[in-house]
Formats: C-alpha cells, sequence, structure tokens
C-alpha cells in the first residue's frame, strides 16, 4: 500500500511541474494539413497502432487488474503497448473509482510514454461517463437517459452533459462513449436505462441536446469532451430480448425509426459513432460495408471516428461466425469501414493487419483514410498542444451547483404513475414504514456505470449520497418513520414478510421502495419481466395489512407488476435518479416537490404484451372470438406519455394558422393550457400527429414537439408550436422519407384538430 502511495505522489510532483498550455484552436486547414505531413512520416506500423484500442487492465500490474484495491500501471507493459504495439487508444478503468489526482497522473504516466516515441503522438482515452462520470471518487452522477427523457426538457439534459464534461475533462480523459441512441422499445433488454425510451423524436432531441452538452465549447476547450453516438444501428431491439444478441427489423423500419436520430446527431457533428456488437437481420454489423460504408459515410455523410464496441472485431470469428479466422475478421470489419478497434485485451487486431497491409490485402492508403480521422481528432481535443490534464480543467471538479443540477434532473423526471383518491402528497406527520431492497442502498437508485461498471459496490458512493431511508428520516424525523429497508439490495432482511406485518401495525402509511439491483449491460440479462416473486410477495403482504400502500419503483426498466396495481393506492416511478434521487423521491413524495415526469416508454401490463404507442391501427384491432373483434391491441399497464401531478390542467380552444399546409409552407398550432389547481406547477406539452391515410400503413400518432412549461396556479397560457411538412414524412419501401397529400390530425392534450397537406 506505501509503495502504491509513493508511486501516485511521485506522478503528482511531476504534474505540479507540468507546462499548461492554453487551448489553442487550429482551423480545419491547419488540422488537414498537420495531419497530412504526419501522416507522411509515419510508418505503417505507427499507422496500425492508432488504429488500435486497449483496456486499462491490459497495462496494470496484475495483483491491481481486476480488484477495487488500488491501481498501479507496469512499466513494462506500459511500453510494450506503447513503443512495440504503438497503441493509440486506451479505454476504461478496472472496478476501482480513482481519484481526480490518480486520474491525472495516470493520464501523465501513459502521454509521458506516448509523447516519447518518433512522432510524439498522444494517446486518446475514453470512458463510459453516460450520467456523470464514472470510476471517479467524487463525481456527481444524473439520472440515466431514461429518467432524462421523461423530464421532457432536452434543454437540462444538456446541462447535465455539459457538467459531466467538464469533470470528465478535469481527470483528463477527453473521449465520452455517450450517448446511446438506440431506440428503447424492448424493455426485457439489459441496457433499456440507457435509452430515451421508445420514440424516435424523443431520442433525436435529447441526443442531439446532450451531443451539445459535450462539445459545443468546442473540443480544444477544457470544458468540452468528444461524444460517441452509439452503437450504430439497431442493437437495441434483440430478438430474444437478451444483449448482443440478433435482431430482425425490417429495413423500412429500421430507416424509419432507428436511424434519424444518428442523422440528427451527425448534423450536430457529433465526434464518433460506436458500432452495434450483434448482428441486424443476419449481417453482423462490424463486417457490414452496406452499413458501415455506404449508409453511415455515404448517405448519411458521417465524417468522424468510427469505433468498434468490445472485442467486436474478434467476433465476427468467434461468435458471429462470418470471418474463417482472426485475420480474417480483421479484413473484414476494416474493409466494412471501421476506424478504431476497441481490441481491447490483446494486440491481435495490429499483428493482422500489419500482416494484411504487408501481403497487400489493406492498402496503406485505406489505413490513412482511418488514421487521418484519429489523429484529425487528437488535434481538435488539443491533445498534440497539451496531451495532459488541463489546470483549468481541475477547477470544474466537484462544484455545488452540480448536486443542484442533479437534484433538478431527478426532482423532473420522477413520474407518478397512479395516485388514487390524491393519497400523495403525504403528510410528515403521519407514521410511515418504510420497506423493500431499494430504500436503504445507493445502488439501485444509480444503475450502471456508477463509480464501476456494474455500480453495485455500494462503498464505491460518496459519503454524501443519501438513501430513500435517511432522507425520509430527515424529512419526517425519526418518531415518524419505521423502517424496514436494509442496506445490500439481496440482503434477506429486506423481503421478511413476518417483520413487515408486525411494523405495519403501528403505521399510517406502507411506502415500498422496489425495483432492481445495479446492473450494467449482459449481466443484466432477464428471462421474466415480471418483477421479482420476493418483491412482490411483500407487496401482496403489505396490501394485505389493509393499510395504504404506496410504491417507489427505482428500476432501468419497466418489470411487470400488473397484479399489485389495483389496490396499490400510489405508484412513483424513479427510474435510475442519480445521486440525488432519494432527495427528489422524497421531495416527491411528501409534497415538497410537483412531480411532472412523463414516461418515455408504455409501461407493460403483460410479459407477452409489447406495443409501443406508435403502432399501425392494425396492431389494435384484435379477434378475441370468432366474429369478435375488438379494438384493444395496445393496451399497456401506463401509455407513453402518462404522468400525473397533484395540479390538474385543462386544455382548450386549439386553433391552427390555416386548414390546409402547401408545399414548404408552415403551419402554427396553439392551444390555451390553464392550471386549474392550487399549486405551481410544471407541465410537458406533447404535440402528436396522426396521418390518417397514407401508402404505407401509417402509425395511430407520432410525437413531433414537445415543451415544458411553468404555470402558477390557476394560470392559463397560450402554447403553440409551428410544424412543416418535414414533420408529415415516412420511409416507403424503396427506403426513401416522403411525404404525401392528405388529411392529418393534430393532437394536444384533449384537443385535436385536422388539416390537409397537398
Ligand atoms: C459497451 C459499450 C461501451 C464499451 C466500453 C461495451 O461493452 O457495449 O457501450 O462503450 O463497452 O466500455
Amino acid at each position: 500500500m506505501l509503495k502504491k502511495t509513493m508511486l501516485f505522489l511521485a506522478s503528482i510532483t511531476l504534474i505540479n511541474h507540468a507546462v499548461v498550455a492554453q487551448p489553442i484552436k487550429h482551423s480545419d486547414q491547419e488540422i488537414k494539413q498537420k495531419v497530412e505531413t504526419l501522416l507522411k512520416k509515419m510508418t505503417i506500423e505507427e499507422k496500425v497502432g492508432q488504429m488500435t484500442q486497449i483496456t486499462l487492465g491490459v497495462i496494470l500490474d496484475d495483483s491491481t487488474r481486476e480488484v477495487g484495491n488500488g491501481l498501479n500501471i507496469n512499466k513494462e507493459k506500459l511500453k510494450k503497448a506503447i513503443h512495440t504495439y504503438k497503441v493509440g487508444s486506451i479505454l476504461n478503468s478496472t472496478a476501482t473509482a480513482l481519484t481526480v489526482k490518480q486520474w491525472n497522473s495516470l493520464i501523465k504516466e501513459i502521454q509521458d510514454e506516448a509523447l516519447s516515441t518518433p512522432n510524439e503522438i498522444p494517446v486518446i482515452y475514453g470512458v463510459d461517463a453516460i450520467h456523470g462520470v464514472t470510476y471517479t471518487k467524487g463525481s456527481t452522477l444524473y439520472p440515466h437517459n431514461i429518467g432524462l427523457a421523461a423530464t421532457r426538457n432536452a434543454e437540462l439534459a444538456k446541462l447535465t452533459a455539459k457538467a459531466t464534461a467538464k469533470e470528465l475533462r478535469a481527470t483528463g480523459v477527453r473521449w465520452n462513449f455517450d450517448p446511446v441512441l438506440d431506440l428503447g422499445v424492448n424493455p426485457i433488454w439489459s441496457r433499456f436505462s440507457e435509452t430515451y425510451g421508445e420514440d424516435t423524436y424523443l431520442t433525436k432531441k435529447f441526443g442531439v441536446g446532450v451531443i451539445q452538452g459535450y462539445e459545443e465549447d468546442g473540443l480544444e476547450n477544457p470544458t468540452a469532451v468528444a461524444s460517441t453516438m452509439k452503437h450504430f444501428i439497431g442493437y437495441s431491439d434483440p430478438a430474444n430480448g437478451k444483449d448482443r444478441t440478433p435482431a430482425y427489423i425490417p429495413d423500412i423500419v429500421l430507416w424509419e425509426k432507428f436511424l434519424p436520430q444518428f442523422q440528427a446527431a451527425i448534423d450536430a457533428g457529433s465526434a464518433s459513432i460506436m458500432i452495434n456488437s450483434a448482428s441486424v437481420n443476419g449481417i453482423p454489423v462490424h463486417g457490414s460495408k452496406r452499413l458501415l460504408t455506404d449508409l453511415l459515410r455515404t448517405e448519411l455523410g458521417f465524417k468522424g471516428l468510427v469505433v468498434t464496441d468490445w472485442e467486436d472485431v474478434i467476433r465476427l470469428h468467434t461468435r458471429h461466425m462470418v470471418a474463417e479466422s482472426p485475420r480474417a475478421a480483421v479484413k473484414m470489419a476494416v474493409d466494412a469501414g471501421i476506424d478504431m478497434s476497441m481490441v481491447p485485451k490483446d494486440f491481435s487486431f495490429y499483428e493482422h493487419l500489419v500482416d494484411l497491409v504487408k501481403a497487400g490485402e489493406i492498402s496503406e492508403q485505406r489505413l490513412n483514410q482511418s488514421v487521418g480521422i484519429i489523429l484529425k481528432l487528437k488535434y481538435q481535443l488539443g491533445l498534440f498542444d497539451n496531451a495532459y490534464h488541463e489546470s483549468e480543467a481541475l477547477e470544474n471538479f466537484g462544484k455545488a451547483e452540480y448536486k443542484n443540477l442533479a437534484l433538478q434532473a431527478a426532482r423532473e423526471s420522477i413520474t407518478l404513475l397512479k395516485n388514487d383518491d390524491d393519497i400523495l402528497p403525504l403528510s410528515k406527520n403521519a407514521k410511515i414504514l418504510l420497506a423493500g431492497p431499494t430504500g436503504h442502498s445507493l445502488a439501485p437508485l444509480n444503475g450502471s456505470w456508477s463509480y464501476s461498471w456494474q455500480g453495485d459496490v455500494e462503498e464505491n458512493y460518496p459519503d454524501d449520497n443519501k438513501t430513500i431511508l435517511e432522507v425520509f428520516e430527515k424529512t419526517v424525523g425519526k418518531k415518524n418513520l419505521i423502517t424496514h429497508s436494509y442496506t445490500g439490495f439481496n440482503n434477506s432482511k429486506n423481503y421478511d414478510i413476518d417483520g413487515l406485518v408486525r411494523k405495519a401495525k403501528k403505521a399510517d402509511y406502507i411506502v415500498l421502495a422496489l425495483g432492481e439491483n445495479a446492473y450494467a449491460e449482459s449481466p443484466g440479462a432477464l428471462d421474466d419481466l415480471n418483477l421479482a416473486k420476493n418483491q412482490m410477495n411483500l407487496a401482496q403482504a403489505a396490501l394485505a395489512t389493509g393499510k395504504p400502500v404506496i410504491v417507489i419503483l427505482a428500476e432501468g426498466r419497466p418489470r411487470i407488476i400488473r397484479d399489485i396495481v389495483p389496490a396499490t393506492k400510489a405508484i412513483v416511478q424513479s427510474y435510475l435518479p442519480g445521486s440525488q434521487g432519494a432527495q427528489a423521491i422524497t421531495d416527491v413524495i411528501f409534497g415538497n416537490y410537483n412531480p411532472n415526469g412523463k414516461l418515455p416508454y408504455s409501461y407493460p401490463q403483460y410479459t407477452g404484451d409489447f406495443s409501443t404507442y406508435d403502432r399501425v391501427y392494425l396492431n389494435d384491432v384484435q379477434q378475441l372470438k370468432p366474429a369478435v373483434l375488438t379494438y384493444n391491441g395496445y393496451k399497456p399497464q401506463w401509455p407513453f406519455g402518462h404522468g400525473l401531478s397533484y395540479s390538474s390542467f385543462e386544455y382548450s380552444d386549439i386553433t391552427i394558422s390555416k386548414k390546409k399546409l402547401t408545399g414548404d409552407e408552415q403551419l402554427t398550432v396553439s392551444v390555451w393550457l390553464k392550471n386549474t389547481s392550487e399549486f405551481d406547477a410544471k407541465h410537458a406539452v406533447e404535440l402528436y400527429i396522426s396521418d390518417l391515410f397514407a401508402s404505407v400503413s401509417p402509425a395511430v400518432k407520432r410525437l413531433k414537439a414537445f415543451k415544458k412549461v411553468n404555470l402558477k396556479a390557476g394560470q392559463g397560457k397560450r402554447i403553440s408550436f409551428a410544424i412543416n411538412k418535414n414533420d408529415l414524412t415516412f420511409v416507403t419501401p424503396d427506403l426513401k422519407r416522403i411525404v404525401e397529400a392528405g388529411e392529418f390530425k393534430l393532437t394536444l392534450g384533449t384537443e385535436t384538430i385536422n388539416f390537409h397537406y397537398q
């Protein structure tokens, strides 16, 4: 331990002496020239090295590779990676959450080595700061994307991204593998919480907002990081619901629903893109020239860096069985269009690619394309000017304002699903029994990539992060709180029914904190979307006491709870609300905050019935018996867009600027919205458009705009939106996006109005 401490101290001293350069903005032309000059000096091996990304574990001492205790770079391994294999990029951390200083010295050690190579090319380091900075002690964590989408406040999401960029840059890392633009249409998929939900428009708006948050200050600036759109494309709807398994998505659906958000993000200038590990319609995306070059580069016009996902080149051979050898896999992926391989645990990619180029099977010109892009990004990020952490960036770590931002985001995300008899908000003077496995743990509130990959190491969480139990206690006082929640999601005491029933006798209300433990990626796989049996049993027992029951759901994906919904008085969806989640939940439950979140997905009622709100009409027609047709094909537990408030709202007087919209004209639609309650409120207004008849079966409705508004008690406001023909388009079987003349319906709350497009 002493040794490790000394190592870090030594590096930190060096940092203090490091020269800190001010950010320099290089023009595109200047960067182009620098890249060309550098490319001319580089050997084939150096070029291939630039295309090689390894994980940090490869250069660590064995003793610190996987354990959560310290982390030491092994000098010999580092030299081998940088000098022998000329590695251009490193990612990730181990289970250890490092301090900012430790990150700084880690990056410094790596860059010192990289800058001692003949062409002095710095390494680009990347991590998954997907809801705030991970792997770093004391960083602030925000709600996951699924919760951000529920805020219907893309500006707020952008602010969380800006804060994340600042904290990440302080560590010395300048490349963030975020945002996920995959569509959350398959709730059993273990990465559902990383999505912005089931709607393309929502995903597009939040994705673009977050990318701007990361990048708009200018990549050379110490307040920005490079973003990564991921995972291109079709990753999120695997047929069997398991992560990294095949999806079968017809092109017409892929183009209609999965592509627009990538196009918008590319247009917004996102620096890089990561590829879907799995296959779409039988073709592994990493081996698909059609998707990676013809579509991504030529049609969508992407000019940035294409990075593979984890081990996905070799997996073309070992899992997808489309390449006969690891060498053939490298050729296939490079031919398809990747720029950098997240190899990441060995140097096989380097060896095969050098060999392929020397054998004339891949041209040096092809390498130049990818290496040019990689070097360009390194220049843009200012790495050639200063490869180390920037001292100005350090000041941006751990600011108090981030906590307020995390609280605001969590508050706006929380979605009140049910509130019979206006049982919420609860009085602070009532006797509350708090029970359930998510009531006294931090992991279930934070989910994946929270200080560790799985996010399930309770000890990693900062001391000032509070559990629901702790904030409840602060809010209502010890005397009003009876507790039956225990630290550790799997702690058997959380499921002790006898204890719950006994304690309930003294309580006025039972608040049950249910949901999921933290998980990331494949380890979060489920065979059954029903909420776990031990939690359902607990809930049934609570309901059987006859005391009013309020359920909090801290979950990354909607677990089916149909059997307990009718008898439960109130249900609060918190998603994965992050570091201030417990405070935000408490604020809603005890009325310090008026909830305004809206579901970004259709909360399923049955395990065999998933429909998205933008289904086609045919989905709704069901034949239950011979000769009996019904129209209840869409029957979620709660629909997309659902979310209650302590206020009530009235929509009236919808008006449009014209009855006929022609060509490129704009149409304005507006509605009068009134807060008819005694409480000030925020309310998200959503504009849906329905194409009544079209040559491709139209969706029942589609979200085309949204706006979050503040309304004082009793206040009314006119809310308006402008639309044009781009909001009326759809994709045809030959993958063209068109608009057809005809009748359209606009819906704002309870109001609808039709117009004609010609
Ligand atoms: C995930 C990516 C992530 C990468 C690096 C992969 O397993 O699929 O989303 O960016 O690991 O951590």
